[in-house]
């Protein structure tokens, strides 16, 4: 048996053909493609298109008609429900009985309906209860306008910009804990509305995207106290973590960051002065607490600031990185279909050995 790693570290699990971060090099791809060619010349739907049939023609679909059960406008949570509500309304094929061609069928169909989800949440949680007339949503030109005008009846070109921005720069990124749990899912044959709707609740934990929700209300406690230094050395001192830095594969600079730092600046996010002060107090703190180990800026630091131009309320930002990363979940699972082989990894046992049940004390249950 091999050795045990804590939290799988640089462990190899799969091998994929679809994304590749470049660790030392500060850039990525997908499909070989270097995304920083993409951004501006390719919108999110296309990307999809990409990651998923590696084909730049192909387009991620419009969603169809359909009415969400029983939404709450707690936008990660109706989206986990909804996806897997899904695979019963549509009654979706298990991936170990259904063609290729179908899987893949099945994957757009649920992404696009993934996104109108999120956006009928969200607009349920402004208090909307009265959707978008469908004449309205299908004259926004992308997916990111059609998402905005679903969401809120209209699509600023700025917020349009943000959102398909940040949707390209973390439609996939690897072997990720959102991407593994759909993979185990989709490798014990599920169907591709249970594989999704896992992934979706492997996603909203704070350690992995949802660190975005953290991170505008800690730039607002910087901005009150106007001393970033001291807001990163009062916040490290407490035993407490910053959101938004630090990476399991990056030992520099999030290429992902540095491209929505970027695209924040040229489109002047409302936080972005205070976000570049509060980055530039944090790095060289972690820096001088954490020498044997880089802790650079992620992809979720920038990413709350972009969203803001969008005015994304930072409880809807996990389901937002759902709405991108059902592309590279889809390209995942179809990958993982096409393997067609269960994950079963081992387990160490490092509990008691065999001992006399009367050593746990308590009398046994009569009869
Ligand atoms: N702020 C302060 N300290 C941090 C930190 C952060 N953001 N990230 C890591 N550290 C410290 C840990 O406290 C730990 O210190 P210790 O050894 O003295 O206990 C050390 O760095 C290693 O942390 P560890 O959790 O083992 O690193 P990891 O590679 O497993 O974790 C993350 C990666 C992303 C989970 C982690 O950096 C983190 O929690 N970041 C904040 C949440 C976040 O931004 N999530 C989004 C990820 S894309």
């Amino acid at each position: 048996m091999n050795e045990f790693k804590s939290g799988l570290e640089g462990v190899v699990a799969i091998e994929t053909e679809i994304m590749e971060p470049d660790r030392e090099g500060g850039s990525f791809r997908y499909r070989g493609v270097d995304v920083e060619q993409l951004l501006g010349h390719f919108p999110y739907e296309r990307i999809w298109g990409l990651l998923v049939d590696d084909d730049l023609n192909s387009v991620m679909p419009e969603p169809e008609p359909y009415e969400p059960s029983g939404l709450t406008g707690n936008a990660p949570s109706d989206l986990q429900c909804e996806t897997a509500r899904l695979s019963g309304v549509w009654s979706l094929g298990k991936l170990n009985e259904i063609s290729d061609e179908q899987a893949r069928e099945d994957l757009g169909r649920l992404s696009a309906q993934m996104m109108a989800i999120v956006a009928r949440s969200a607009r349920l949680a402004d208090g909307r209860t009265d959707p978008v007339p469908d004449e309205v949503v299908v004259q926004g030109q992308t997916a990111a306008e059609r998402f905005l005008l679903r969401w809120r009846g209209e699509a600023d070109p700025r917020a349009v910009k943000a959102l398909d921005t940040y949707w390209i720069c973390t439609a996939e990124h690897g072997i990720n804990a959102s991407t593994f749990t759909a993979r185990i899912v989709a490798s014990a044959g599920a169907d591709c509305g249970a594989a999704l709707s896992s992934a979706v609740g492997a996603l909203s934990g704070p350690l992995h995207g949802g660190a975005p929700a953290y991170v505008i209300p800690m730039l607002d406690e910087v901005a009150a106290m106007g001393d970033p230094e001291r807001w990163v050395n009062d916040t490290l001192d407490a035993g407490k973590r910053i959101m938004g830095f630090g990476h399991r594969v990056y030992r520099v600079e999030d290429p992902r960051s540095r491209l929505l730092k970027q695209a924040s600046t040229e489109l002047d996010a409302p936080r972005v002065e205070v976000a570049v002060e509060l980055e530039r107090a944090a790095l060289k703190a972690l820096a001088e607490r954490h020498p044997e180990r880089e802790l650079p800026t992620n992809v979720e630091f920038f990413s709350a600031v972009i969203l803001d131009v969008a005015e994304v309320p930072p409880a809807l930002a996990p389901a937002m990185f759902a709405c991108s990363r059902v592309a590279g979940w889809s390209a995942h699972i179809l990958e993982q279909k096409r393997t067609g082989r269960l994950f079963r990894p081992s387990a160490r046992y490092i509990g008691p050995s065999s001992r006399p049940l009367s050593e746990l004390g308590g009398a046994p249950v009569p009869g």
